[in-house]
């Protein structure tokens, strides 16, 4: 275990190389003007400052502690902005903190880099999902990404983490699968994905030996094959053995499929314009009054 170093959050945000920082964080150049504008502009701000420091100091402490957990304690009492700005600060000027420790597990840069560029993505999909600069998934950055359970490898990224055993009487260790947004979701790639995964983590987590593959996903609803045949989405399905209770997964498929930020219930379903075949297939779905799952599967291998 690493001694925490807390961030100089000043420094971080004054640096000189900020703009090279914020392309190897995977932002694209629209976003790390604003981000830029942003730190700027809260070295001018005291209130902001303190919080971003504070969270900051919350974020450090965390790093490598496993299992992840909900961040919610390191926002807690402080004044956040609505469009998450702040938490992006802080988990910018924390960044080191997590290479760090990935460089502590022995990770390779490579796939450190392509891990913390999760931030760069996920304000891509803020402005796809919202139209504007923002990080409203930074309860998700903080708690899975910034832990250093979390890693990109390939297509895919896996966390490790405790999930309950299939027949629901304990808990385990396993690796829990996740699917960024992004070019096609190719079989070769996710099998490439999931042959690096187990020796990833057993090299570099030995201490936790996983006894599965997990996923819990709006990806794994069980009509997909049916729904989409042939499709990546299809095929990507099928790799999984469903199990537990039928979760409902309407946000997700609205988030995720849609674009669209909000709850399925408050949601008007003649705005949904399908431009895609999943899209056609969800909104089927749910125009026949049914809802769309996301279950839980294990890997089939
Ligand atoms: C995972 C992902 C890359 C799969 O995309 P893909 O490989 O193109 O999927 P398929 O080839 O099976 O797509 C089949 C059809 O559904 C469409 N489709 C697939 N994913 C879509 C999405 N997220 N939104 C809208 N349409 C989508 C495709 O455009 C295609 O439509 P078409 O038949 O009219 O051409 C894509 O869904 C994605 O980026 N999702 C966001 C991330 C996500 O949901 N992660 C899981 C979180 S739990």
């Amino acid at each position: 275990m690493t001694t925490p170093v807390r961030a100089d959050v000043r420094a971080a945000l004054a640096a000189p190389d900020l703009a090279r920082r914020l392309d190897a964080l995977g932002f694209d150049p629209g976003d790390a003007t604003e981000v830029r504008a942003a730190a700027a502009a809260a070295l001018d701000r005291p209130d902001e400052l303190t919080t971003i420091t504070t969270a900051a100091d919350r974020l450090v402490d965390r790093v490598g502690v496993l299992p992840p957990s909900d961040s919610g304690p390191v926002w807690a009492g402080l004044d956040l902005d609505a469009d998450g700005v702040l938490p992006l600060l802080a988990l910018l000027v924390t960044a080191p903190s997590v290479a760090a420790f990935h460089a502590a597990r022995g990770v390779p840069a490579d796939v450190s880099a392509a891990t913390l560029a999760d931030l760069g993505q996920q304000t891509r999909v803020h402005r796809l999902v919202h139209g504007s600069f923002g990080l409203a998934t930074y309860g998700w950055e903080a708690g899975w990404v910034w832990s250093g359970a979390l890693y990109r490898l390939g297509r895919l990224q896996f966390d490790l983490e405790r999930q309950r055993t299939v027949d629901g009487t304990g808990e385990e260790w396993v690796l829990s699968t996740h699917i960024p947004r992004g070019d096609g979701l190719t079989a070769a790639d996710v099998e490439a994905s999931f042959a690096a995964a187990l020796p990833f983590f057993a090299a570099h987590f030995p201490e936790h030996p996983v006894q599965g593959v997990h996923c819990h996903s709006w990806m794994l609803d069980p009509r997909l094959p049916e729904l989409l045949p042939g499709s990546n989405l299809a095929a990507f399905q099928q790799r999984w053995r469903i199990y537990g209770e039928p979760a409902v997964g309407d946000d997700d498929a609205l988030f995720f499929g849609f674009a669209r930020a909000g709850t399925f219930a408050a949601t008007d379903l003649a705005t949904l314009t399908p431009t895609s075949g999943l899209q056609r297939a969800v909104l089927a779905v749910w125009r026949a009054g049914e809802h769309w799952h996301a279950p839980e599967g294990r890997l089939v291998r």
